[in-house]
C-alpha cells in the first residue's frame, strides 16, 4: 500500500492548505482512498529532516514551502536556508506540487508576473518597490500589496489608491508591517475568477470557477479583503462565457511556470473586459468544504455521497496523478 507523508507545521495555514485539523482531513480522505497517510508536524529544519530520514513513505506532500520560523506570514525564507522541495529535489524524494524553482517564482508575486509576461500571458503592470526606491510614474487606480504573501494577508480598501499621496502611503504601510518590498500593480475592477489545474498529462484538467461574494460585504471596491477570506464568505459559481479564454490563460500560465499535479490561478477583469491572472498558487487550500479547490472540484464533478465524498475524490486526483508521474502506480 503506498503511503503518503504530510508535512506540515505552526505556519500551515499561512503558507499552505490549512491547519493540522485539515491536514487531518486530507489524511483521512487519503486513508478512505486505500492508500495510507502519516502526518509530520515540524517546526525546525531538523524535526523536518528527522521526520524524512526516520519515517517510511512513498511520496511527499508538504503544506510549507519553508521553515522561517513565523506562522502567521510566508516571506522568501532566511536568506540562504533550503526550501522543503529543494531537499526533496536534492535527494530525489518524490512529492506533490512544483519543484523548488517554481515554488520560489511562485511566492515571488513579481517573478511569477515576468514569467508569465515573458510567455504571453496577459498581466498587469507591475513594480516590485523596494523600501527607500522611488516610486515610479503610473497610472491610477493601482492596487498595493505584500509581494509575498497569501490569504490576502496586507489586502484591504486602502489597497486601491487613487492618487500619488494614498500610493506612498500604502507601499510605506507593505513596507513597515511586512518587512518586504511591495508590489504596485493595476487595479482589476472586473470579476474575479480562479482555475484550477489537476494532474498532469492524460490526468490533467482545468477546473474554473467565478468568485462570488455577497455584494453587502464589499466596503468601497469589490476585493477580496484579509476579512473576507477563510470565513466562508466566497462561494465558487459556474463561469459561463468567460469559461475558454480563463482555461486558455490559465494553461499557458502552467505551462510557463512548469506546474504539477495541483496549482490555482487567480484572476480578474481589467477595465476594458480582459481577463488578466493576478498569482498562480502553488499549495491552495484544501479546507473542506470551504477552500476553493474543493468547491471547484464539487462544481464540475459532484458525487451523489455529497461533498465530503467529492473531498475525497479531489484528494485522491492529486496523489494518484503525482504516484503516476513517479511511475508508482
Ligand atoms: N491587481 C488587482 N486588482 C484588483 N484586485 C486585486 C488585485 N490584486 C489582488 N486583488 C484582490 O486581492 C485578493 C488577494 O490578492 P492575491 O490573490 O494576489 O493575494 P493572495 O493573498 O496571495 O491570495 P491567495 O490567498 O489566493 O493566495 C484577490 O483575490 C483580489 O480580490
Ligand atoms: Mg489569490
Amino acid at each position: 500500500m503506498k503511503k503518503i507523508l504530510l508535512i506540515t507545521g505552526p505556519a500551515g495555514d499561512a503558507q499552505g492548505w490549512g491547519d493540522l485539523s485539515v491536514t487531518q482531513e486530507i489524511a483521512a480522505a487519503i486513508k478512505g482512498s486505500g492508500k495510507d497517510a502519516e502526518i509530520a508536524f515540524v517546526s525546525t529544519m531538523d524535526e523536518f529532516f528527522t521526520a524524512i530520514e526516520t519515517k517510511k513513505f512513498d511520496l511527499a506532500w508538504s503544506a510549507l514551502y519553508h521553515i522561517s520560523g513565523k506562522s502567521e506570514t510566508i516571506g522568501m525564507g532566511n536568506g540562504d536556508e533550503k526550501w522543503l522541495a529543494d531537499i526533496f529535489d536534492d535527494r530525489k524524494i518524490p512529492y506533490i506540487g512544483p519543484n523548488a524553482a517554481t515554488m520560489k517564482a511562485l511566492i515571488h508575486k513579481t517573478a511569477t508576473h515576468e514569467i508569465m509576461d515573458a510567455h504571453g500571458v496577459p498581466v498587469p503592470y507591475h513594480y516590485q518597490i523596494e523600501q527607500g526606491a522611488p516610486l515610479p510614474e503610473i497610472a491610477f487606480p493601482a492596487f498595493v500589496k505584500p509581494s509575498f504573501e497569501s490569504r490576502s494577508v496586507g489586502i484591504n480598501d486602502n489597497s486601491v489608491v487613487e492618487n500619488r499621496q494614498a500610493l506612498e502611503k500604502q507601499v510605506a504601510f507593505i513596507h513597515k508591517e511586512f518587512d518586504q518590498p511591495a508590489l504596485v500593480e493595476e487595479y482589476l475592477p472586473g470579476q474575479e475568477y480562479t482555475v484550477l489545474m489537476l494532474g498532469n498529462g492524460r490526468l490533467q484538467e482545468f477546473l474554473p470557477g467565478k468568485v462570488e461574494v455577497d455584494a453587502s460585504l464589499f466596503g468601497k471596491y469589490p476585493i477580496l479583503r484579509a476579512d473576507l477570506r477563510g470565513v466562508g464568505a466566497t462561494k465558487i459559481t459556474p463561469t459561463s462565457t468567460t469559461t475558454n479564454e480563463a482555461i486558455k490563460v490559465t494553461r499557458k500560465a502552467m505551462e510557463a511556470l512548469n506546474c504539477l499535479d495541483h496549482v490555482r490561478a487567480d484572476m480578474r477583469l481589467d477595465a476594458k473586459g480582459q481577463l488578466k491572472i493576478i498569482e498562480v498558487n502553488g499549495i491552495p487550500g484544501l479546507k473542506p468544504v470551504k477552500s476553493w479547490s474543493p468547491q471547484m472540484f464539487t462544481l464540475h464533478h459532484p458525487s451523489a455521497g455529497g461533498p465530503m465524498e467529492d473531498y475525497r475524490q479531489l484528494v485522491d486526483h492529486i496523489v494518484t496523478s503525482a504516484l503516476t508521474r513517479y511511475n508508482l502506480i
